[in-house]
């Protein structure tokens, strides 16, 4: 295993001042953690979208701080060598920056190294507030999922000059405020590309073209393993989902035929008197 990734070492990943890209996956859990990790993942984003991949809800307005708690602490039990952030869930970040500390606090202390947020503008006295609390933050920007009311549901951001301008000046605003580093997601890749140029942190896309530098994909999506249509960004690179189903239903025919266990898998009382 290599060294950790730090905060700082992520804040300094430009790709036009030569960097490789950053590579974000999400994980829910232990062994999520670990397969991301051993995979050389940069990043772990214990994502909020734990409603939609694990919990079964529509959206990701369904989750608390102490579900994000939870397998933010199931992650950082693993001592990933990635760097580990968990997002900050609807309604803990939207009402005062004193809320909005003591909600990441308890996700740094269920062992995130930073906290994500979405918005723009309108987030600044929050990532000011975190970042004076020594709390590191990443900006989310674009296709906001906690936002799906207000966007009528989860379509493309920012298809008009207008936008993509506004997308550009909120993402130097949070820059300003002290964000490390911003996922941009659901716009189209040349306003990705304006706003990756802009900024002196580096961008981390999802459906935002290759324009980035980074990208971030939901581990469940990249294995295959929710079993549905997946949208267009994403990329499948195995169908566990299927292999799952066949294992199980072979463990099931195995029962059926009293085919399991066999000798190998079974105990006997032991000849030993003692
Ligand atoms: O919750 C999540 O998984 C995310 C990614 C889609 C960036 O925020």
């Amino acid at each position: 295993m290599g060294t950790r990734t730090t905060v700082p070492a992520v804040r300094g990943r430009k790709t036009a001042a030569g960097s490789p890209p950053l590579v974000m996956v999400t994980a829910y859990d232990a062994p999520g953690a670990r397969v991301v990790d051993q995979a050389g993942a940069d990043i772990i984003l214990v994502g909020d979208s734990l409603a939609m991949v694990v919990l079964g809800y529509d959206d990701t307005l369904q989750v608390t701080v102490d579900d994000m708690a939870h397998h933010t602490a199931a992650v950082a039990r693993t001592s990933p060598r990635a760097l580990v952030v968990a997002d900050l869930p609807w309604l803990s970040y939207h009402l005062t920056p004193a809320d909005t500390v003591r909600n990441a606090g308890v996700l740094v202390r269920a062992g995130a190294a930073a906290v994500k947020l979405e918005g723009g503008r309108t987030r600044v006295p929050m990532v000011e507030a975190l970042v004076a609390a020594e709390i590191p933050v990443v900006g989310h920007l674009g296709l906001t999922p906690q936002s799906v009311h207000v966007m009528g549901g989860f379509k493309v951001q920012a298809r008009k000059a207008e936008a993509a301008a506004a997308l550009v000046d909120d993402a130097l605003a949070l820059v300003d405020a002290g964000v490390f580093a911003v996922v941009i997601e659901g716009v189209p890749a040349e306003v990705a590309a304006q706003v990756t140029e802009a900024v002196p942190v580096p961008t981390i896309g999802i459906g935002a073209g290759p324009h980035c530098d980074g990208q971030v994909l939901v581990l469940h999506d990249l294995l295959g393993l929710d079993g549905g249509d997946a949208p267009r960004f994403v990329r499948r690179y195995a169908s566990l989902a299927d292999d799952a189903v066949r294992a199980v239903a072979a463990f099931a025919a195995d029962v059926r035929a009293g085919a399991f266990p066999d000798e190998s898998e079974t105990y006997h009382l032991s000849r030993d008197p003692g």
